[in-house]
């Protein structure tokens, strides 16, 4: 069956997500992200000063979705506990913490699991071979966490009071949910694949996979979607083909080119606009020369 969509609206504000003071108080429907994974060591070394700050942020972005969100609506968390420098760090349970101490229920956990054939640090599990003894132990991570949090209990005569057309644009495809085997709380989803030149590259985008089975199961046609951390856009791309509105949030100036043609290359009807904060930065720079002056350092030591 095909539906027209109707007009949508994306506003991106390129600046810091601690405050989204853009947006009005309840008037959210969805929250759909993925923070920041902490200071990784291929997209992220060397954003955060220390763990401490990461989740200072993490705390002011859930005290910010808890106020913007609409009552009984919900927020989804993509993110992973992350190995920095040997030491791990426990950014799932940290998260769902401090989405908790903002107000949230706690949902459900979804788990991601992506293709064996991908994963990017894939000589630690190798270290049992070269040393076939306990306590060599450590495997590759192939999973990511999806983290649902909800602001209250739905009220479900809200959709008595949708339009006929609408209810019908936002109805579950059953055949595509249970095809997929989207009701287990695993997802077995490609992720992004890391060839060169691609619109992500540099990012640690998710696939469109995951914001849109998200965005079918939370969110009505016509509503509108947030997503903090908009990185190259996905979220809004997946919001503006099935006909959501979106707010997107993003602190790294540099990515104004990559979101602007990842929604013009998108079907749907829908009006972009963009908006630039005082606190806005050229992030993937900064990133860039801290990458350079740790490599210096580490060739200094050497010599
Ligand atoms: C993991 S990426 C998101 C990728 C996105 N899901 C996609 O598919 O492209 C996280 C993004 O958060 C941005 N970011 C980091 N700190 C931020 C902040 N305080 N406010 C807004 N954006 C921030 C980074 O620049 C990065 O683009």
């Amino acid at each position: 069956m095909t539906v027209t969509l109707m007009a949508t609206s994306h506003r991106i504000v390129f600046g810091d997500c601690k405050s989204m003071r853009e947006i009005r108080d309840d008037s959210v429907h969805l929250m759909v992200t993925s923070p920041p994974y902490y200071n990784a060591p291929f997209d992220y070394p060397g954003l955060f000063k220390d763990y401490d700050e990461f989740l200072g942020l993490m705390h002011d972005v859930s005290c910010e979705l808890y106020r913007v969100l609409a009552p009984g609506r919900v927020a989804c968390f993509v993110t992973d506990d992350m190995l920095v420098d040997g030491v791990k760090y426990p950014v799932v349970a940290d998260v769902t913490r401090l989405m908790m101490e903002a107000g949230f229920r706690y949902r459900d956990r979804i788990v991601w699991v992506k293709p064996k054939g991908y994963v990017r640090i894939s000589r630690r599990s190798g270290v049992v071979l070269q040393h076939p003894y306990p306590m060599y132990y450590y495997p590759d991570n192939i999973q990511e966490s999806i983290l649902i949090f909800q602001k209250g209990k739905f009220d479900y005569s809200y959709i008595q009071t949708l339009a006929k057309r609408r209810l019908e644009k936002s109805r579950v495809d059953v055949k595509e949910y249970n095809g997929q085997e989207w009701y287990l709380t695993v997802w077995n989803i490609t992720n992004v694949l890391p060839f060169k030149g691609r619109a992500e590259e540099g990012i640690a985008a998710f696939p469109d996979e995951i914001p849109r089975r998200l965005l079918k199961l939370y969110s009505f046609a016509g509503e509108t979607v947030l997503d903090p951390f908009a990185g190259s856009g996905t979220t809004l791309r997946v919001a503006k083909e099935l006909g959501r509105n979106s707010w997107g949030f993003e602190v790294d100036l540099e990515l104004r080119d990559t979101i602007r043609r990842k929604l013009e290359t998108t079907n749907g009807n829908g009006k972009v606009t963009f908006q630039q904060r005082k606190d806005a930065r050229k992030l993937r720079s900064l990133i860039r020369e801290s990458v350079k002056r740790r490599k210096s350092v580490a060739l200094t030591h050497m010599a």
